[in-house]
């Protein structure tokens, strides 16, 4: 009799069936989902600091010293087959770590736990996940994956301060790798700082059958999944595991602090995670500059201060270099071009140190006499400063005193120019020392038959 004939049609009815509620029956148990975003937050149990956003990113810790956040999806999940076998499980998250200033602290995991209570968790270098007392201890049943920040002063048996850890009830990592990926086929490896505030995505993926654990890691910038995972390692995490676990992620600040976010998730048991589309994943508060401190502060206010009274100063004197020079001008009539022996008025004034009156020969009742040296010569004259209200007339009065410099006599003191500026006449002199220069500006020298001669006679002039 063959086999096939002793199965009657009610056996492999029966047979069927029972496979069938076999497969309903896993198919039951199997847990999937997938928050692109958490903008509904359903299912979720948040404990601590952890929160979600407005903009739907999962805060598990602000950057608040010394806090942890967990949150974990209120379901259990069936992780052990039959009492004997660790079932595959699969997830991937996007997390993004945002420090303000330098160094923050500590870092998150993806944990796998008996509560979502975490009896005994502390903050700072134990993740939210234990504490001192219990760690290592075998009533735990706390698997974790690490994301961590910091490193531990010599406890905890750390790499570095950016590093990727399997955790099985203790804080001491079963294994673990500095943060990196192996990009492309060639699998080079190109590490990443897990507190640089870039998206991250993580994938941790157990295979029941082969018991083999893989944790991958890529900035999401990277747009395909490196092949090679960053840990491929046996475990058996069958002594931690109880028959329902639940699944979900804890976080932890110290002294130094960070705000960590997970800002996209899923998971699945019996399978591969469903993949996280990335185009819908929350952003999370834009990193606030640093507060400039106190001395920068008074550097800035000084500094400013310092600039702008230079600027005043030199506006300042820009604007009194130009009121002086303007002062300093000559308003030219166009017919007095037309004669020579013009001197500048600034000439004059340079020449006798602005009409000081230390230069100052003497002064009449018809103006001053100044001593001047020309500069451009050396020369030394005597400019007299003849101050008229009497516009009209003021062109023949110069052509007068223009052809007044042509003439030479020797007992006149040569005219060597003139300038007008206003109402003010200057009539440059060569300059006769002792009391000469009197005797020949007013003295007995024959007078040119001129308005000007008969003005001097009238009003004499004193040296
Ligand atoms: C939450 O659980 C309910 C049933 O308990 C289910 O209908 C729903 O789809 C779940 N939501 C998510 C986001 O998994
Ligand atoms: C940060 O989180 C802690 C714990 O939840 C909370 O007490 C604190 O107010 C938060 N700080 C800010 C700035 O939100
Ligand atoms: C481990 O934890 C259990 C339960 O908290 C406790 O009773 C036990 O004493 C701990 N063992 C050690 C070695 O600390
Ligand atoms: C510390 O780490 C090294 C290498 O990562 C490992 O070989 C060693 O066993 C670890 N020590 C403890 C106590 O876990
Ligand atoms: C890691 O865990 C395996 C069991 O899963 C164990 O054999 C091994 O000793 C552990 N290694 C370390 C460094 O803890
Ligand atoms: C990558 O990180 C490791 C461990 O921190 C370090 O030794 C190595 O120099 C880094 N490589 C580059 C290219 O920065
Ligand atoms: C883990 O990675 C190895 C390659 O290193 C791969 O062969 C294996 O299929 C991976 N396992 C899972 C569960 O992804």
């Amino acid at each position: 009799m063959s086999p096939a004939s002793v199965a009657t049609p009610g056996h492999l009815a029966v047979a069927v069936l029972s496979l069938l509620a076999h497969r309903l029956l896993l198919c039951s148990a199997d847990v999937d989902f997938i928050y692109n975003g958490f903008h509904n937050a359903a299912n979720l149990s948040l404990e601590d600091a952890a929160s979600v956003l407005p903009g739907g990113a999962l805060q598990l810790t602000n950057d608040s010293k010394n806090i942890m956040g967990h949150a974990f999806f209120d379901s259990p999940v069936q992780m052990v087959q039959d009492a004997a076998a660790v079932v595959s499980f699969s997830t991937a998250f996007v997390f993004e770590i945002v420090t303000v200033g330098s160094g923050g602290g500590h870092g998150l995991a993806f944990v796998v736990a008996a509560s979502k209570l975490l009896p005994g968790a502390t903050a700072e270098q134990y993740l939210g996940l234990l504490g001192k007392d219990n760690l290592g201890n075998l009533s735990n049943h706390v698997f974790a994956v690490e994301f961590d920040t910091v490193k531990a002063n010599g406890l905890l048996n750390e790499t570095n301060d950016n590093h990727v850890g399997v955790d099985l009830n203790s804080l001491v990592s079963n294994v673990s790798e500095p943060a990196a990926y192996f990009a492309g086929d060639g699998g080079e490896r190109t590490n990443v700082t897990l507190e640089s505030a870039q998206e991250i995505q993580a994938w941790v993926e157990y295979d029941g059958s082969s018991k083999i654990l893989n944790v991958t890691i890529a900035p999401v910038s990277v747009t395909t999944r490196p092949r090679r995972p960053l840990i491929s390692r046996p475990i058996d995490p069958l002594p931690i595991f109880k028959q329902e676990m639940y699944v979900g992620f804890s976080s932890a600040t110290g002294k130094l602090a960070s705000s960590h976010y997970i800002l996209a998730w899923s998971f699945r048991t019996g399978g591969a995670a469903q993949p996280i589309d990335l185009s819908r994943l929350p952003s999370v508060p834009k990193k606030p500059e640093p507060p400039p401190s106190a001395s920068t502060v008074i550097k800035i206010v000084a500094l400013s201060c310092a600039a702008t009274v230079t600027a005043i100063i030199a506006s300042t004197g820009v604007a009194l270099w130009l009121r002086r020079r303007a002062a300093l001008a000559d308003t030219l009539e166009e017919w007095e071009l037309d004669h020579p022996h013009r001197f500048p008025y600034r000439e004059l004034h340079m020449a006798t140190k602005g009409f000081k009156n230390s230069e100052l020969l003497g002064a009449g009742g018809f103006g001053q006499v100044y001593r001047g040296v020309l500069r451009r010569s050396g020369d030394v004259v005597a400019v007299k400063r003849i101050s008229s209200n009497a516009r009209q007339g003021m062109r023949e009065f110069v052509a007068e005193v223009a052809s007044l410099g042509r003439m030479r006599h020797r007992n006149l003191a040569e005219l060597r120019g003139w300038c007008k500026r206003g109402q003010d006449l200057l009539l440059v002199y060569e300059f006769m020392p002792n009391g000469s220069l009197d005797a020949l500006l007013f003295g007995d020298a024959p007078p040119p038959a001129s308005p000007l001669r008969r003005r001097r006679r009238r009003r004499r002039w004193r040296g």
